[in-house]
């Protein structure tokens, strides 16, 4: 059991990256997860990143992310984003601070062609936000599982744009607040493919040299 009297289950060592050579230290504390604090996210915190996500690269400096936010304070607001949520996501969700829905424009704004990098860009903006997040002693928790559909109807989403994920929000809490099988889940250990598995040289299967 996890000795965690305050609530401050951020950096616990066992979701520490454990990966193969040093990275930044943001990338190495950064996970996902389940087990959120009641605590509020300040207003500049929230600006903060949003603010990260909002300096991300795109292809042709489109900027085709929308975040949907809703904090908990803004019951109305909240309750619209949660609803939307999978029962799944639900059962750990309802503790986050804050939810937020992403979407991406499709078509480039210039011409109307296709924006082949839309989902692209709005990912590296979900990833900047979830560094900053860290930063700021916040964790984030994307989430496909919510009801896409009735998303695009609820939120009043336009026709040039799709839908990214899902996000939950907030300080990271002891595993013990959760129903036993995600408890479980909180507590494993995190596991990543080998770089070999990925990451090949100028041609399919063979990772290069370096590597
Ligand atoms: C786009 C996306 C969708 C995800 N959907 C869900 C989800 O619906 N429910 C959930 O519990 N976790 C979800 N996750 C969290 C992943 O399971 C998690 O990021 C992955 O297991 C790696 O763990 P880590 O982020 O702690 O490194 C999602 C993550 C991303 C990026």
């Amino acid at each position: 059991m996890i000795d965690d009297p305050e609530g401050a289950f951020s950096e616990p060592s066992i979701k520490l990256a454990d990966t193969s050579v040093p990275v930044h230290d943001l990338i190495r504390k950064r996970w996902s997860p389940r087990s959120f604090a009641d605590r509020p996210i300040s207003d500049t915190d929230l600006k903060s990143l949003l603010e990260a996500a909002r300096w991300a690269s795109s292809s042709n400096n489109e900027q085709p992310w929308i975040f949907f936010v809703a904090r908990k304070s803004d019951a109305a607001e909240f309750e619209k984003l949660f609803d939307l949520l999978l029962p799944g996501n639900q059962v750990w969700a309802s503790k986050a601070p804050l939810l937020m829905i992403m979407a991406a424009r499709k078509t480039m704004t210039r011409n109307g062609a296709p924006n082949h990098y839309a989902l692209h860009d709005a990912g590296q903006a979900f990833a900047q936000l979830a560094l900053q997040a860290v930063a700021l002693g916040l964790h984030v928790r994307g989430m496909a599982g919510f009801d896409r559909e009735r998303a695009v109807v609820d939120l009043n989403i336009p026709e040039e744009y799709c839908l990214g994920a899902a996000i939950a929000v907030g300080y990271a809490a002891s595993p013990d607040q959760l129903p036993e099988k995600y408890r479980e889940m909180e507590l494993s250990k995190r596991q990543r493919k080998p770089l070999a598995q990925f990451v090949f040289g100028a041609g399919w299967g063979t990772p290069p040299p370096a590597i």
